[in-house]
């Protein structure tokens, strides 16, 4: 059983060491929890997918303490430059040429040429990576499928029993809620890869013009980002989306102040206020999830503007159909 500890000084150490064995620590961030592996050690890198259940391969952001620790990974172009000033430390990962003399584990670019990487704003993810003195290879920490964890609790229950786990540093429920977003830059075009934590607007402001479209001319199974399965985030009830009524064999997830009467419901915003909305969604899911015996989940429309973008993504992909 992993063992979980209160992020203190003393146990951001031991985590740090463990890092540096090959074993694997979970730790808040301000996006979710992370499963954090020594991103330049092969074998502690597999581990994380043998512990996730990972049914392939898929690229890991590497997390790191400042722009100049990622630029001894991967080449920065212009616009790259402008996003890490604007966003660094904080919750956009960009995605960019590994350069040939990185130290890191090929598992981390799971076969592409490329390295996703971040520079994550939460003291204890920064009092982790300073302890560790090694970049952190790290997924979110739930298995694979399943909702992301934004709490300790979350890590326990999914991966506690997980064996490669040492420890799960406790730091409190993740600020943010939702996993970072994804900027890659495809023949140079600063594209969003997955709508996250920052939303789409924010970014276009810093770069003064659109992001590209991942989805155009991506071919076939060419989905930019490859982690972005369909059913990625699903929870075990069946979901339906945009509900503007409540059946009987349903509980609810509200959206804003004219949430319909429910049996059982937790709004994700009483306010409609779209950053307290992403913070909530997946302890919600996870909460109504347990309680749903069997009833699907209505969730309520959230416009999507801002946050909303990354909200709706998500849901959709835990309402899609299991493969
Ligand atoms: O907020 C987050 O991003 C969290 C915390 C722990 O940092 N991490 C996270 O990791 O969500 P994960 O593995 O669940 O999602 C990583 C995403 C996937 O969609 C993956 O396909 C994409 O980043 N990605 C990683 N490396 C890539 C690469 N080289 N090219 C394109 N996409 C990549
Ligand atoms: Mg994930």
């Amino acid at each position: 059983m992993a063992e979980c500890l209160s992020a203190t000084a003393e146990a951001t150490e031991k985590a740090g060491a463990a890092i540096r064995e090959g074993r694997l620590v979970a730790f808040p961030t301000e996006t979710v929890y992370g499963l954090g592996a020594d991103a330049t050690n092969d074998e502690a890198v597999a581990s994380i997918f043998e512990a996730k259940g990972r049914p392939r391969f898929n690229p890991l952001i590497v997390h790191v303490a400042d722009t100049q620790a990622a630029e001894e990974h991967v080449v920065f172009n212009a616009e790259a430059e402008k996003l890490a000033r604007a966003f660094w430390p904080g919750g956009i990962t960009l995605v960019l040429p590994r350069k040939a003399d990185t130290p890191l584990s090929l598992l981390v670019s799971a076969g592409l040429d490329t390295v996703a990487i971040r520079v994550p704003a939460h003291e204890t993810a920064k009092a982790l990576l300073e302890a560790a003195k090694r970049p952190i290879a790290a997924p979110s920490a739930n298995p694979s499928g399943r909702v992301s964890p934004t709490t300790a609790a979350h890590v326990m229950e999914g991966l506690g029993t997980a064996p490669q786990l040492a420890y799960v540093l406790d730091g409190g429920a993740c600020p943010l809620g939702l996993e970072s977003t994804v900027i890659g830059f495809p023949e140079g075009i600063p594209t969003l890869l997955r709508p996250g934590a920052v939303a789409r607007d924010e970014i276009e402001k810093v770069l003064g013009h659109a992001l590209g479209d991942a989805d155009a001319g991506s071919g076939e199974e060419g989905r930019a980002s490859p982690g972005q399965l369909e059913s990625h985030y699903a929870p075990g009830s069946a979901l339906r989306l945009n509900a503007e009524t409540i059946a009987a064999d349903e509980v609810l997830l509200a959206f804003g102040p004219r949430a319909p009467d429910a049996e059982t419901s937790m709004n994700l915003s009483a306010s409609g206020d779209l950053k307290e909305a992403a913070a909530n969604l997946f302890a919600m899911l996870r909460a109504l999830d347990a309680v749903a015996e069997g009833r699907r989940i209505a969730v309520m429309p959230i416009p999507d503007k801002g946050l909303g973008e990354a909200i709706n993504d998500r849901l959709k992909r835990a309402a899609a159909p299991r493969g």
